[in-house]
Order: structure tokens, then C-alpha cells, then sequence
């Protein structure tokens, strides 16, 4: 093995950049010459590569989003498409590919993997937090603090002025930043893709919450499960109490990634150099009990029914700790 390529793949997430240095580095670090392609699928597709090397990812470290660029491509969806990819990495004599992505991301590279018989190592990165057999992806937990963020100030406005206030948090099917930021910032309720709520019962509760005493009432939803606008229209017609909401939108994919995205950018990126190094393919690289792992890539879009047993405990303690 000489040479490497480096890609981002699907939404941004805090953490990118730094796993983006890691694998430069650690290959630079091993001899290994490496290259970025330049807006995921797409970029490998033209042929759109830049040679890096330890100085190109310099100060990267600290900045949200992906210095490479990062794209979702229609075109690696088809066969003709990957096997236009397989053959770029031909040409430029690219040894081993390193993706950087979510489930849509890992779905390609399972199928290039396959059908070009190239090397491929994925990395989970999205905030999202949705691939399985990892306990995390890389940009979750930096996205999980900007929600929480939001929400510990809306709630300072929110107690002030006794108000019900509808946060609308990302996470199409997924719910851990809805169900974390909802635990972490005391929400009343959580409403998820899946969690079937009723609008009734949801008025009741709310009614009954203020003649407890309470003064604010904090709903995060899953953009999956609702959209905040309606669900505060409709407390607002049943209840006649002033509700308002909001949606966060990309303000949660931005952002310098915190300490445990960078940490873990920097050990996934590692593993993966030696997972190339090692004549691994087709492989993710999880982190399971704070260990690094690899795990098949077809693996990744499962289902994970332990995480979502997790999940679901800690909604049930949201409700417990909302009484
Ligand atoms: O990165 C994951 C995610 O943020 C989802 O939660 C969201 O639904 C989706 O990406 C939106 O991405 P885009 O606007 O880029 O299609």
C-alpha cells in the first residue's frame, strides 16, 4: 500500500475536519502518501482529488463543516456511477479510500466495495448518531451541546414569561438528539418518530403541569416525528395557553466540534490508516465501551436494537424527572 484518499460523504458534522487531519496524518506518519477528494461521491466520480500532506490540515482541528467538501451524489447511486469511481481510484493509483460519512455514505461504499473490489474503511460521521454497531458517530455529541444550548436559553425566556415553547430538533428517523438534549435540558416532553403522540393527552398533561405549579413547559420534537409550528398551533387552539415555537435547523451541524468529537475523530481516523495497513476492506471502524472496532460495513445499516433500548430509557426517565 502507498497511497490513500480521504472523503467526506453526505451532511456535514462537527468532528470531520479533525478525522480528516487524523488520516492524513497517521498515513503521512506511516509513509503513506495521501489524497483528499474533493465533494464526497461526487469529486470521486471527475476525478477531483488534492494531494495533502501534514501542513494541508493544519489548524483544522478547532473548525466545524469539512475543509474537502462534502456532497450527496446521485450518481453514485447507480452502477455506472461506482464503477466510474473504481476506476478514477485506478487511475490516480489510489490504494485505499477512507469515507467519512452516514448510513446513505456507508450503503455506497459497501456497494463500491463490491463491485470494484476497491479497499474501503468507513468512519461514522453524522450528527445524526444513527449508524449501528457504534455507540457513537462522530458530530452527535457536538450537535447534542448546541441543542442543549438553545434550549437552557429558551428555557430562561420561557420560565419568565410562563410560556409553552415547541423546539424542533434534527434527526429524520432517528432520535438521540431529541431524546438527549430533551433529558439534559429537563424538557416536559420529547416527541419522536415512533412515539405516537396524542395530542389530547399532551393537552391534559400540560394542564395539569400548571395547576402543579409549573411555569414553563419545554416539548423537544424529532423533525421526523412533527413539525413544531403545528404542534404548538394545536396547544395553542386546545389549551388557550401562549405556545410558540422554533426550529434549530443547521445551527446544530455547524460549530467547532467539543473535545469528545475531536477525540474521537482523531482515534477513528487513526484506526482506520491501520485498518488499511492491515489489508482490512469493507469495514467500519465503531467505538463500542470506549474501545476502537471494526465491524462489516453491511452491518452498519441494520437496525441497532440496543441503542434504541437505550434511547427509549432514557425518554422514560425524561418523563419520570418532568412529574
Ligand atoms: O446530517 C443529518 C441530517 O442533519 C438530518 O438530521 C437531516 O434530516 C438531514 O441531515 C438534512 O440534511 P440536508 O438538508 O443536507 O438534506
Amino acid at each position: 500500500m502507498e497511497k490513500i484518499a480521504v472523503l467526506c460523504s453526505g451532511g456535514d458534522a462537527p468532528g470531520m475536519n479533525p478525522c480528516v487531519r487524523s488520516v492524513v496524518r497517521c498515513a503521512i506518519y506511516n509513509n503513506l502518501k495521501v489524497c483528499g477528494v474533493i465533494r464526497g461521491y461526487e469529486g470521486l466520480i471527475k476525478g477531483d482529488f488534492v494531494d495533502l500532506n501534514a501542513r494541508s490540515v493544519s489548524n483544522i482541528l478547532t473548525r466545524g463543516g469539512t475543509v474537502i467538501k462534502t456532497a450527496r451524489s446521485k450518481e453514485f447511486m447507480t452502477k455506472k456511477g461506482r464503477e466510474k469511481a473504481g476506476k478514477m481510484l485506478e487511475t490516480f493509483n489510489i490504494d485505499g479510500l477512507v469515507v467519512i460519512g452516514g448510513n446513505g455514505s456507508f450503503q455506497g461504499a459497501y456497494m463500491l466495495c463490491k463491485e470494484t473490489k476497491r479497499r474501503v474503511i468507513g468512519i461514522p460521521g453524522t450528527i445524526d448518531n444513527d449508524v449501528s454497531g457504534t455507540d457513537y458517530t462522530i458530530g452527535a455529541s457536538t450537535a447534542l451541546d448546541t441543542a442543549l444550548n438553545a434550549i437552557d436559553k429558551i428555557r430562561d425566556t420561557v420560565s419568565s414569561m410562563e410560556r409553552i415553547y415547541v423546539v424542533e430538533v434534527m434527526g429524520r428517523k432517528e432520535p438521540f438528539i431529541a431524546i438527549r438534549s430533551g433529558l439534559a435540558g429537563g424538557a416536559e416532553e420529547v416527541l419522536f418518530p415512533g412515539s405516537g403522540y396524542n395530542a389530547d393527552d399532551m393537552c391534559d398533561d400540560i394542564k395539569k403541569g400548571w395547576e402543579k405549579g409549573k411555569e414553563s413547559w419545554i416539548i423537544v420534537v424529532a423533525e421526523g416525528a412533527a413539525k413544531a409550528e403545528s404542534v404548538a398551533n394545536k396547544i395553542r387552539k386546545k389549551t388557550g395557553y401562549e405556545s410558540r415555537s422554533i426550529v434549530l435547523g443547521y445551527i446544530q451541524r455547524g460549530g467547532s466540534p467539543n473535545a469528545f468529537d475531536r477525540i474521537l475523530a482523531s482515534r477513528m481516523g487513526a484506526h482506520a490508516v491501520k485498518a488499511l495497513l492491515e489489508g482490512e476492506t469493507n469495514k467500519m471502524i465503531s467505538i463500542r465501551s470506549d474501545d476502537m472496532k471494526l465491524s462489516p460495513l453491511k452491518d452498519a445499516f441494520k437496525k441497532d436494537m440496543k441503542k434504541m433500548k437505550l434511547e427509549k430509557r432514557m425518554y422514560e426517565l425524561t418523563k419520570v424527572l418532568a412529574i
